[in-house]
């Protein structure tokens, strides 16, 4: 049987795609491996948030095709990056393009491909949700899984491709949504997240009348112990949302609320539909409703022509809300955005040492919350053994923390009782408790 090698960049979304292309190519008479070198043909799921993140795939293509081979290699290029690079691509020696509309094709291609010829499908759809796939897990054993309710985003923040790469906004039903998730209660899996570019706006495109809290309290009632969703956009962020979380133990209290910036006018610029005290207020109804509630954020630095006294409202709203984890990004211009036509006054200097002075006030804040778990348990859902020290498990606390602890590789899956003895910035070492 032919082996097929999927390697994801970018964000969670991408990592539940990749499971739906597995599947698609099991179809197509490809068995998985997760050893490149064994690999008739190696995919790869790519971002194009940021510049960056294309540039590495690019190298990792002129890599890929570098290396000598004795059989003959199908190499794909699929995801964000499909459509917007597809001459490059296939100049850095792609033979396949896939955008991420288009997974229900892949045999197709990939039969086109194994005859030597280009193949590449980077039509946009705007009903695509691979309603009838059931994605192949990759990710670590039958532990935590993502179900992707919902594919496009509507919001079209001036900065962003993602509307662009991945068209508009629509919503899985809400019994396949249910089916998936109890499909994976019944393989035995802790942990599931929801996930979609914005949660919030589930089943708005759909005649179900029901919206993401609804969809939010029916999977938390079907007793998965673990329930995360992200990503949350916070103009549409529903006090109905907020009390379902509060109500539900096995919905974590962990909250992704992109800010992007803490100034009026550029949030404005943004095209984010809220300003600082209206989030403010949100986080504020937030943390009142849900007791040890965890924030995390995104942060964008650099937007075209911030001036210094912009950027310091966001400097303090970091340390008004005091988040718990944080994504902070420099801003990349991105080709076919509005953002990208402003003629930007901030030189990259500047911004890379507001950068600089954002991550050490969101830093300061992270180890003042990780000190304060010191001496206290946490159940700890356990994932595998430490990627940074062998004699050690890893596993994250429900307002997930990275924890390392020592212990049996029996207990890989459970959800266990464990001390905490000391803090880092990003992660914790702890000691397991008998019960
Ligand atoms: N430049 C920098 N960061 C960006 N993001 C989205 N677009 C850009 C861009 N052009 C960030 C946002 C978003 C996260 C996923 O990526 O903060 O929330
Ligand atoms: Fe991009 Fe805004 Fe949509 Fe998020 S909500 S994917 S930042 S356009």
């Amino acid at each position: 049987m032919k082996k097929v090698y999927i390697e994801t960049y970018g964000c969670q979304m991408n990592v539940a795609d990749s499971e739906v292309v597995a599947s698609v190519m099991e179809t197509a008479g490809y068995a998985l491996t997760t050893d490149i070198k064994e690999a008739d043909a190696i995919l790869i799921n790519t971002c194009s948030v940021r510049d960056n993140a294309e540039q590495r795939v690019l190298g990792r293509l002129t890599d890929i095709r570098s290396q000598k081979r004795e059989k003959k290699l199908i190499v794909g290029v699929i995801g964000c990056m499909a459509e917007r690079n597809k001459e490059d691509l296939f100049k850095a020696g792609a033979d396949l393009v896939a955008g991420p509309a288009s997974y229900l094709d892949m045999p197709n291609l990939i039969a086109q491909a194994e005859m030597g010829s280009k193949a590449i499908n980077v039509e946009l759809s705007t009903s695509e949700t691979y309603a009838k796939i059931i994605p192949t897990r990759i990710g670590m054993g039958a532990i935590s899984g993502f179900v992707s309710i919902m594919r496009g985003c509507n919001n079209f923040c001036t900065y962003c491709i993602v509307p662009y790469t991945r068209g508009r906004e629509r919503s899985r039903r809400f019994q396949d949504v249910l089916d998936e998730c109890r499909s994976l209660i019944n393989a035995g899996y802790q942990e599931i997240t929801l996930l979609g570019q914005n949660v919030n706006a589930y089943g708005k495109d759909l005649d179900e009348n029901k919206d993401f809290a609804d969809l939010l309290e029916a999977v938390a009632k079907l007793g998965i112990p673990r329930l995360r969703f992200t990503t949350s956009h916070p103009w549409d962020f529903s006090s109905k949302m907020i009390d379902v979380i509060a109500k539900y133990d096995n919905i974590m209290k962990f909250i992704h609320l992109p800010v992007q910036s803490g100034n009026d006018e550029v949030l404005k610029l943004m095209g984010r539909r809220y300003n600082r005290e209206q989030y403010l207020s949100l986080v504020k109804e937030m943390r009142e409703k849900i007791p040890g509630l965890s924030l995390s954020t995104d942060i964008i630095v650099g937007f075209p022509n911030e001036s210094e006294e912009q950027f310091q409202d966001t400097v303090s709203l970091v340390d008004e809300v005091k988040y718990e984890a944080a994504f902070t990004f420099i801003y990349s211009p991105r080709k076919g955005t509005p953002a990208a036509r402003i003629e930007d006054n901030v030189t990259y200097e500047t911004k890379s040492k507001r950068f600089q002075e954002l991550v050490k006030h969101l830093e300061k804040h992270i180890e003042e919350h990780s000190r304060q778990m010191v001496g206290q348990t946490y159940p700890v859902l356990v994932d595998g053994v430490s990627k940074t020290d062998a004699g050690m498990l890893s596993g994250y606390t429900e307002e997930n923390k990275l924890v390392h602890f020592k212990g049996d590789e029996t207990l890989i899956g459970k959800i266990i009782k464990v001390k905490i003895l000391e803090s880092h910035t990003y992660s914790l070492i702890g000691e397991i408790i008998d019960e």
